[in-house]
């Protein structure tokens, strides 16, 4: 498949993405687990999207196209890929439509979760990540709790609080999301690929995105 997951923080973009993987191979390419793994690792890309990140703005779409350019063409794309947190603003969208048009890719559409603001609050609060870059797998303390003693239970790492889950940060991301992220649904409807998923439970958005891939 290649779809691209839309959502305000916490809608689930990254735990969805993750159960669609295990459903047909298709990578998940998250553009935030891409930065804070560039953070952790001190690199320049890291060091530049660092106080963004923190501070719950985004990054520049300079430095996001440039990753996403080179990412789309690695050779485990071929075999379908879903964009988490990207494209994220209109110029993003715009440059992405572009990029797929020269790179000769076809997406199948953009799935849309909508879920209420008291759920997200709650979900951003009650989060872990998996520390190790290379995993990032995603916990909640109430819903989906990690192993004893807070280790992640794919790779035994510690999990964590992200650095943008400051009451601050979460409330800025939420607002950067209506102001800026929030007009690509009414980009990608005029564009005919859009698919709303209204529901709190992944099994319901993971099914209708199977549903609307005729699977
Ligand atoms: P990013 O990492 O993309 O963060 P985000 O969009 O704020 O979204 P989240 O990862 O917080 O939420 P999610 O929708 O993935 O939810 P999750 O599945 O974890 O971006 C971080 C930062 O990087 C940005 O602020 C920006 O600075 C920068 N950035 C990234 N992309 C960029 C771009 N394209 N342009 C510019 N800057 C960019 O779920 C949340 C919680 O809820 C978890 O605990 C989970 O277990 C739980 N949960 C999920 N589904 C359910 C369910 N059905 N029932 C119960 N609990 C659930
Ligand atoms: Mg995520």
């Amino acid at each position: 498949m290649k779809i691209m997951l839309l959502g305000a923080p916490g809608a689930g973009k990254g735990t969805v993405a993750k159960l669609l993987t295990a459903f047909d191979g298709s990578v998940q390419i998250s553009t935030g687990d891409i930065l804070r793994a560039a953070v952790k690792a001190g690199t320049a890309l890291g060091k530049e999207a660092q106080g963004f990140m923190d501070r719950g703005e985004l990054v520049p779409d300079s430095l996001i196209m440039g990753i996403m350019e080179q990412r789309l063409q690695e050779p485990d794309c071929a075999n379908g890929f879903l964009l988490d947190g990207f494209p994220r603003t209109i110029p993003q969208a715009e440059e992405l439509k572009t990029l797929m048009a020269r790179l000769g890719i076809k997406m199948d559409f953009v799935v849309s979760i909508e879920v209420p603001r008291e759920v997200i609050l709650d979900r951003l609060t009650t989060r872990r990540t998996c520390s190790n870059s290379a995993c990032q797998e995603i916990y909640n303390v109430k819903s989906n709790p990690p192993a004893e003693g807070g280790k992640c239970k794919k790779c035994g790492s510690p999990t964590i609080q992200r650095a943008d889950e400051t009451e601050e940060a979460i409330s800025k991301r939420l607002d950067v999301y209506n102001e800026k992220t929030a007009p690509l649904i009414g980009f990608y409807e005029k564009e005919g690929m859009l698919k709303k998923v209204v529901g709190t439970s992944s099994d319901v958005v993971v099914n209708a995105i199977k549903a609307a891939l005729g699977k």
